[in-house]
């Protein structure tokens, strides 16, 4: 690389950075803790990639598909790369899986950093613009950027993500997370609390407070402070404000509790959806993903729910031919759907995954055609299962939460109701950020329609 194409910078020094984000909500939130720490140091966040001085991409690894798109992107980089100066940088959970194999398949990164090194960030920018390379993939048992106040890049500014844990300690045996996140931390509640407070104040009406798996949030108070476990911290939330929303994800089963399920049931601003991962219905594929629970397990929980809160939606993710599944388990997972009667599910192929216990140890043996027609048949049940659930609420009456203009049709707005399900409905007076009672009056297996009570 020659120095002299290059800007000296010093501190942000105004420069404009731009950042791409790929993978789960976690992801989001991060991104808006990295611009918050980039801002921090000088640099100005933008929206246009072609004036942008540092080019960001916070990046998936769960699934190889995940990655090709990153490869793929990274490419189309090449041509803001010509412009002098210009830095690229891979952050997120590719950063941590791939580390400095990024820069060596990809000569225009010039920064690779993981998710527990943003602080960093500025510092390595600085490096890589002096020509040198910046890597730090450093994972931490205690990294949780609690102080740092995320600048919010959400578009409407009624909903936004609070990361009230981060890392994971399942090891189910398919999934690269623990890997590229770490063990499992908990920020103290009083930070949590504060941010969801401050979001209120600015207007927010939607918080979801997120981790790998929310109910094993746990904070001991070595400091003093506030201790607490998930249900307690919810309750904390959710009392801020009766006008406030609260919801989360994920949950994993087998920590699932009754003393959750009753303080969602006690407090009507906790959000009635629970996105309750189910992976498979066959015990014995469960087992050795080594999720730690049983097909019975589960659909005890799922009982469990409806029992509580008849009116809770239940969604799900679901992973189609993982090593060894056979026709009965395939069918298993199918009948465990419409036991469950899932209201919404994302639903994968299974994708071997380097340095993962199923990568290391188990055959990746379901043949591709049979894997996608076992996907196929997975989401047809699910859009039927959808639907049927949809079909249900005509004529219900529901408080929607408006959140913007329908992409579709200007005249309309759209907004959630508790149960995440997304409405449209005719615009009136109503405006994003204010509640409404609606009436549906049809539907599609993905949306309903309704008019304004
Ligand atoms: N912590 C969450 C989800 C993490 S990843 C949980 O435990 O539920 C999101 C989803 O990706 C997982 O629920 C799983 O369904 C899917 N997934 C993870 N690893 C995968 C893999 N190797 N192949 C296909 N899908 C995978
Ligand atoms: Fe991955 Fe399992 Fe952890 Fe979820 S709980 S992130 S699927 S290891
Ligand atoms: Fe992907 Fe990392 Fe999230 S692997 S799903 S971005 S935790």
């Amino acid at each position: 690389m020659e120095l002299k194409n290059l800007r000296p910078v010093t501190g942000g020094d105004g420069q404009k950075l731009y950042i791409e984000t790929y993978g789960c909500q976690m992801n989001v939130g991060d991104t808006e803790i990295v611009v918050s720490i980039m801002q921090g140091e000088g640099f100005v966040h933008t929206e246009r990639i072609d004036e942008a001085d540092v080019i960001l991409i916070n990046t998936c690894s769960v699934r190889d598909n995940a990655e090709q798109r990153v490869w793929g992107r990274l490419q189309e980089f090449r041509r803001h790369k010509k412009r002098a100066g210009v830095l690229v940088g891979v952050i997120g959970c590719m950063a941590e899986r791939l580390r400095e194999e990024l820069m060596e398949r990809e000569r225009i990164v010039d920064v690779v950093v993981g998710p527990d090194s943003y602080r960093d960030l500025p510092n390595l920018v600085r490096t890589a613009a002096e020509g040198a390379r910046g890597v730090n993939v450093q994972l931490s048992r205690e990294e949780t950027y609690a102080e740092i106040s995320p600048v919010r890049l959400d578009k409407n500014g009624v909903s936004a993500f609070i990361a009230i844990m981060r890392g994971c300690n399942n090891f189910c045996s398919y999934c690269v997370v623990p890997f590229t996140r770490g063990r499992e931390r908990s920020r103290s509640p009083e930070t949590i609390v504060r941010e969801a407070r401050e979001l209120f104040d600015a207007g927010y009406r939607e918080v979801t407070l997120l981790g790998q798996n929310v109910n094993s949030y746990s904070h001991d108070s070595d400091s003093g402070g506030h201790s607490g476990d998930f249900p307690e911290l919810l309750r904390m939330v959710a009392e801020i404000s009766p006008l406030l929303r609260v919801r989360f994800a994920t949950s994993h089963p087998k920590d699932f509790s009754d003393k959750l399920l009753e303080t969602m049931a006690a407090m009507p601003n906790i959000c009635r959806c629970i996105h309750l991962p189910a992976q498979s219905g066959s015990t014995r594929m469960l087992t050795v993903m080594n999720r730690r629970y049983t097909r019975e397990w589960y659909l005890e929980r799922a009982a469990a729910v409806r029992r509580l809160m008849p009116d809770c939606a239940l969604t799900t993710d679901i992973i189609a031919g993982f090593c060894g599944e056979r026709p009965e388990d395939h069918a298993d997972t199918l009948s465990l759907m419409r036991e469950a009667a899932f209201d919404f599910a994302y639903m994968f192929k299974y994708s071997e995954r380097p340095g993962t216990k199923a990568a290391d140890e188990m055959d990746d043996d379901v043949a591709e055609d049979v894997k996608t027609a076992r996907l196929s048949e997975i989401i047809a049940l699910q859009n039927e299962l959808s639907l049927a659930g949809n079909r249900l609420d005509i004529g219900r009456r529901f408080e929607v939460l408006v959140e913007g203009v329908s992409k579709r049709d200007t005249d309309r707005l759209f907004g959630r109701t508790s149960q995440n399900k997304v409405v449209v409905f005719p615009r009136g007076t109503l405006k994003t950020g204010d509640y409404a009672t609606v009436e549906i009056t049809d539907c599609s297996s993905a949306t309903l329609h309704a008019r304004v009570v």
